[in-house]
């Protein structure tokens, strides 16, 4: 069975009104027969101005969080109303900064991950281990909980979409190689196959994030379980279109 690729940039917290705009701009004819979803998650404030600019094009504004209660005393979170608000579609929830610096945990992931679903909103799950984790051989492990306490309750694992992103290869130019990328995906699809149904794994899209850029993402979409990325640094110029145009 086919799967759409999807390729999302996320800005995390960078651009600003007008500099987004101006780069938005500028990739809307550079990305217009893209084979594959394109998205770019942006920090909340600028998803009003960033959603003006990308109408009527095949860019989807996405969120980088959402919070999992529907309203109350939760300063500085954003609801998923609010997103919907907006049109956003889909929403980064625990990327490892968020789970690094913000004391996101596979609870909170869950809890997110939930009421994203419930309205409507199709939830990134970013999932991946740490560099000394890899090196004592625990990314499986580290994967399995992840993926057991994130995604527990989801009725369908179709509706969201996975990114593997190894915190060693975020921001620091150190891809994972294609097979290693591969073979770890691999092992996620295999997991949710586990969890959910072979069906679910046949059918859920799972990226790769981690320097992923205009020179190596041909070699990682090209692996057979790698469906897009999910592009940090890329995702500020117009490296992102030549990437969503890996396929030509
Ligand atoms: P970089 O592409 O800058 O390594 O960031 C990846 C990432 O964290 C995407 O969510």
């Amino acid at each position: 069975m086919a799967r759409k690729p999807f390729i999302a940039g996320n800005w995390k917290m960078n651009m600003t009104v007008e500099s987004g705009k101006k780069l938005i701009e500028e990739l809307k004819p550079l990305v217009k027969d893209a084979n594959c979803t394109v998205a770019l998650c942006v920090p909340a404030i600028l998803i009003p101005e960033m959603t003006k600019a990308a109408a009527g094009s095949n860019i989807s504004i996405g969120a980088e969080n959402v919070h999992f209660a529907a309203s109350g005393a939760y300063t500085g979170e954003i609801s998923a109303a609010m997103l919907k608000d907006y049109g956003v579609k889909f929403v980064i929830i625990g990327h490892s900064e968020r789970r690094q610096y913000f004391g996101e945990t596979d609870e909170t992931v869950n809890k997110r991950t939930l009421t994203a679903l419930e309205n409507g909103l199709t939830p990134i799950v970013c999932v991946g281990e740490t560099l000394s984790q890899r090196e004592n051989g625990e990314t499986e492990k580290v994967l399995d909980t992840q993926l057991e306490t994130g995604l527990k309750g989801v009725e369908d694992a179709t509706k969201l979409i996975i990114a593997y992103e190894p915190v060693w290869a975020i921001g620091t130019g150190k891809t994972a190689t294609d097979e290693q990328a591969q073979e770890t995906i691999a092992y996620i699809r295999k997991k949710i196959g586990q969890l959910f149904c072979p069906k679910c794994a046949e059918k859920v899209i799972i990226q790769y994030g981690g320097s992923m850029n205009a020179a190596n993402c041909k070699g990682l979409m090209a692996q057979p379980d790698i469906d897009g990325g999910l592009i940090g640094g890329a995702s500020l110029k117009l490296d992102f279109a030549t990437i969503v145009n890996y396929d030509k």
